[in-house]
């Protein structure tokens, strides 16, 4: 499914083509690196064609030459801070918003990043068509290149979404989403997988990411909920500040000037995760329930449940934070002084650099002039623009000329980016070593991602001594579409922004039960669960020792995931009662983004494990399906009975009885526990 419209996307690629014919001015002479601090203004930046005719000077002149003839900021042994002040002497006001503009590569030439001096490009959800992890090198590189040969050669930054391994790269190694890592509540391992993603998004030239969510998401109807690793705040605490520390640290210490570092984006600030059902008014595909919505609550209770992640990112080394779309009481957190200015730079005392979310910034008010003047003025300091960076561009020159954002508050913002460039190593070494592909899907990382899916895995019923399953299982059928495809195993924010029901690389579950067990052991597969036509010796139906069924969520992401109703879908509830009609005892294997209402059909199934979205490695699954493994995981999010319980009222949550959800938060069965008596309620 492609992001947002496709149409909008080929209309901007469109009036991109047509403003390059219009423009026909020749492309500015590249200016090698070396000479380029003193190079004479006719190597500036091409002036946007569609800027005021009559700019004024502040936005063209070009300071004078410093005298001294090795510029301090291309010197390495200086320190960041010297760096960026001689850095900023030397840029002109179209430089400086230059750093401030965050593009798509959809919208934008790598040319064109040369022509206005962009400081950084950033890839959306989608596929780039051949996504292997040489391409997109090639793909990043060529923007680099462009922006290497500005006036001043100030590196770009890349940012992408690798939110669970980088999952856009055919062959990269996609971990578990955030919620199954919340379920293994293991700081080391989600570091590890931290610094695994790290080298993988570095080999293909990418210096950041925009991960971890450290949302605490309180309702699970929300469609973001598998990139929040709880609903608990401390648990997000530790494994999110684990993540930055992966993502940013080499071999144990903060090492952001490593090639292999990637900067961290602790997201969204703040109450994404804690919007009210059915205050979102964005239509992306369908009209969302909470996804962008409104957060209806007093500032203490905003406090303690989602300030903490942050605190603990940036007391870590975050170096950016991504604003949020939602609101708070009606507020957009995109207007928002307090929040992003008052508390995150000042109370926290964050050194690093906001950057908005996609089009963040035109959600503020239609009127383009109000809507980037409050956004820098609140102290967004970078802008991810989707599609028109030239309207930006020009908007925020003209407001900067009239005196509506003060040049201190644009210094300001460069400052805190050039900072992380610095310090990123970014003019050092801003290109990625070809070799370092190797890294992408390698064994070390596959391994480290089946182990996250084995201790992943909650267990939620196990009856009937099912599990584990023996090897030598005489016959097993195996059943529904999730078990074939690892699109479904992954998700979304895998390949496409909305995810695929295709076959991945990696393993799929069916592929590694097959793999598991004994060469005796017959595996029948059908998808809808349908194995009436298989007989045996007889002549008769025959009739497996297991049944697994995998069944759940197809992919989904963001507002587009957002549901009213998380009951189990009539066809996945068939489908189990099928193979179960066929086997001995059935195990139910549910891939999904978040807990799911099976009050209703558990008592039916033998055993229940939650897998959530444990990406492309499926043999961890089987390592505890199979009893290689332990069952250890734990419920990050605490699991109703009936939708009618959602959103949880956490503080009166009963305990037990009818009223009480069907499983607490933290539950998880170790595989000889004795599953607890499930109790009989009425549906309400
Ligand atoms: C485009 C994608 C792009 C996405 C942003 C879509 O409309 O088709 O190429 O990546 O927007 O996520
Ligand atoms: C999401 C962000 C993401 C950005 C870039 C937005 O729609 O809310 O989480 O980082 O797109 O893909």
């Amino acid at each position: 499914m492609k992001r947002r419209s496709v149409h909008l996307t080929r209309l901007a690629s469109l009036l991109i083509v047509l403003t390059v014919l219009i423009e026909c001015q020749p492309a500015p002479t590249p200016t090698p690196q070396a000479s380029a601090p003193t190079a004479a203004p006719t190597s500036l930046p091409a002036a946007p064609a569609s800027a005021p005719t009559s700019q004024p000077s502040a936005s063209t002149a070009v300071p004078a030459p410093p005298t001294s003839a090795a510029p301090v900021y291309r010197d390495a042994s200086q320190p960041a801070e010297k760096r960026v002040d001689d850095l900023l002497a030397r840029m002109t006001l179209a430089e400086k918003i230059g750093q401030m503009t965050q593009v798509e590569h959809n919208s934008i030439q790598p040319e064109q990043v040369r022509q206005y001096a962009i400081g950084s490009v950033l890839s959306g959800g989608d596929s780039i068509g051949d996504d292997s992890a040489e391409s997109w090198r090639r793909l990043v590189e060529s923007y680099e290149e462009q922006a290497l040969k500005t006036r001043l050669g100030i590196p770009l930054i890349y940012g992408i979404d690798a939110v669970h391994g980088h999952a856009h790269v055919e062959g990269a190694t996609i971990f578990p989403h955030n919620i199954g890592l919340g379920a293994t509540r293991d700081t080391a391992l989600v570091e590890r997988v931290g610094r695994a993603t790290a080298e993988e998004v570095a080999a293909t030239g990418i210096h950041w990411n925009f991960a971890p969510v450290v949302a605490v998401p309180q309702e699970i109807r929300w469609g973001r909920t598998y990139e929040g690793y709880s609903e608990n705040t401390d648990l997000v605490t530790q494994l999110g500040t684990a993540y930055v520390k992966g993502l940013q640290s080499v071999n144990g210490k903060l090492g952001l000037s490593d090639p292999t570092a990637v900067l961290a984006t602790p997201k969204h600030f703040i109450a994404d995760g804690g919007t009210q059902f059915g205050t979102s008014t964005t239509v992306i595909e369908r009209r969302y329930l909470l996804d962008q919505g409104d957060a209806r609550m007093d500032e203490a209770t905003l406090r303690a449940l989602f300030l903490p992640p942050y605190k603990a990112a940036v007391d870590a080394g975050a170096q950016s934070v991504m604003a949020s779309f939602s609101s708070w009481n009606g507020a957009k957190m995109h207007a928002n002084k307090y929040w992003l200015t008052d508390v995150l730079k000042g109370e926290l005392g964050f050194k690093g650099f906001v950057v908005s979310d996609w089009g963040g910034i035109d959600q503020i008010s239609p009127d383009n002039d109000r809507a980037v003047i409050t956004a820098i003025n609140v102290g967004v300091d970078m802008n991810m623009v989707p599609y028109d960076y030239k309207r930006f561009i020009d908007t925020l020159t003209r407001v900067v000329n009239k005196g509506d954002v003060p040049m201190s508050r644009i210094d300001d913002a460069v400052r805190r980016i050039l900072t992380i460039k610095f310090e990123r190593g970014l003019f050092e070494h801003p290109l990625a070593d070809p070799a370092a592909l190797s890294k992408v899907g390698n064994q070390e990382h596959r391994e480290l991602a089946r182990e996250a899916v084995r201790k992943s895995l909650v267990l939620l019923k196990n009856e009937n001594d099912t599990l584990p399953l023996k090897k030598d299982t005489p016959v097993i059928f195996v059943g529904g579409e999730a078990a074939d495809r690892t699109g479904y195993q992954s998700g979304g924010w895998t390949t496409e922004w909305q995810g695929t029901t295709r076959s991945l690389g990696g393993t799929s579950i069916l592929e590694a039960i097959k793999q598991a067990v004994s060469l005796n052991t017959r595996i029948e597969y059908n998808r809808f669960g349908k194995f009436e036509s298989i007989m045996n010796a007889q002549g008769r139906p025959l009739v497996a020792d297991i049944g697994i069924a995998a069944v759940g969520e197809a992919p989904y992401a963001e507002g587009v995931g957002d549901r009213a109703d998380l009951t189990l879908s009539p066809e996945d509830a068939n489908l189990v009662q099928r193979v179960k009609s066929q086997s001995k005892k059935v195990v139910v294997i549910l891939i999904s983004g978040r807990p799911m209402v099976v009050t209703e059909q558990l008592p039916a199934w033998d055993a229940l494990v939650a897998a959530w979205l444990p990406g492309t490695e499926g043999e961890g699954i089987t390592d505890v399906l199979f009893g290689d493994a332990p069952f250890t995981g734990k419920l990050p999010y605490t699991w109703p009975r009936w939708n009618s319980q959602l959103p949880f009222d956490f503080k009166n949550l009963p305990k037990e009885g009818c009223d009480a959800p069907l499983f607490p938060f933290g539950y998880g069965l170790a595989a000889n526990d004795p599953s607890p008596k499930q109790l009989e309620c009425p549906r309400p």
